[in-house]
């Protein structure tokens, strides 16, 4: 069943960045064909699907939610494209094409995924049919975890890590940061949007906190034993990259232990909430046992 809701929900955000992403026939539309490369129809979607839901779990019920959603695949979109180029991970493929810079050059990939985030609070700030009070709190939420004390200050980690090694510790904050604070403010601002009180919106944060601790030792997993085809991006880049993951510290045995460990925690969190979270707690089982 989270097959066909993700394929809808992947229609529904294609038509909507189609929209926000229109080339205008200036002559700077160069970058925007770039951006429309790397974000329309690819990748899972599971951020702004994520949102969605939370939005809706939340009381949300209707599509006022749809620009921030967009606006966190645009985020998470710039993250890839700069996480590709070659001073960063050095890979040529993602989402089963070549990357951007193989595509149109370093420069252009670079200006692409400036483009999109920029976009991304364009788009999230012309909201229309919530609150504002709750459009600049979830901006603001949005800002601080797309930035340096999250996704950009995990990549730090991870770049630094490369030279100088990690503790345990620090490598758990390494994938909080680099990839579960997008996951969480997913969750989270979905809440947020529908005026969830605070409690709820902790506990929206703590359910995509672990969810994307979860995510990122299945990203390592799937780097380590995963398949090109399905996955769409190489396999094999952290070895080449000499990151040490906790596939690599931990065996992948206990590795996926520890994956499902904290896709328990998250779908324990779920029980924290009222709405009908059906969809959510797929989502989430799916996330263990994906091939993508
Ligand atoms: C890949 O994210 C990068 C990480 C943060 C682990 P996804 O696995 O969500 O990539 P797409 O969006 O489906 O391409
Ligand atoms: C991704 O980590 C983190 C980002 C913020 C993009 P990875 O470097 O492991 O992601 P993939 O495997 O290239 O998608
Ligand atoms: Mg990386
Ligand atoms: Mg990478
Ligand atoms: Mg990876």
């Amino acid at each position: 069943m989270i097959d066909g809701l993700l394929m809808n929900f992947q229609a529904k955000m294609d038509a909507r960045l189609d929209i926000l992403l229109t080339e205008s026939g200036q002559l700077y539309d160069s970058v925007l064909s770039a951006a429309r490369y790397s974000i329309i129809d690819g990748g899972k979607r599971i951020r702004p699907f994520i949102l969605t839901e939370f939005y809706k779990i939340c009381g949300g019920d209707d599509d006022c939610a749809m620009n921030f959603a967009a606006a966190i695949e645009m985020i998470h979109t710039y993250s890839l494209i700069h996480d590709d180029l070659p001073c960063m991970d050095n890979d040529d493929f993602r989402r089963g094409k070549p990357s951007s810079h193989k595509q149109f050059g370093e420069a252009m990939a670079l200006l692409a995924g400036d483009a999109l985030l920029t976009e991304a609070f364009n788009v999230a700030s012309k909201t229309i049919g919530i609150p504002a009070d709750r459009i600049v709190k979830a901006l603001n939420i949005l800002a601080e975890n797309a930035g340096v004390s999250g996704m950009i200050g995990g990549q730090v980690i991870d770049l630094q890590g490369e030279k100088t090694g990690l503790t345990a510790d620090d490598r758990l904050l390494m994938y909080k940061l680099k990839t579960g604070a997008l996951i969480k403010v997913s969750a989270q601002i979905g809440a947020v949007l529908a005026g969830a009180d605070t409690e709820l919106e902790l506990a929206a944060a703590e359910y995509g906190e672990n969810l994307g601790i979860a995510f990122q030792l299945v990203d390592d997993i799937l780097d380590y034993e995963g398949d090109f085809e399905a996955l769409g991006k190489p396999t094999g880049s952290d070895e080449k990259n000499g990151k040490v993951t906790f596939v690599k510290l931990l065996g992948i045995e206990n590795c996926k232990l520890l994956a499902a460990e904290h896709t328990k925690k998250a779908l324990a969190t779920l029980n924290k909430l009222q709405g009908d979270t059906t969809n959510i707690k797929e989502l989430t089982e799916y996330l263990l046992e994906r091939k993508n």
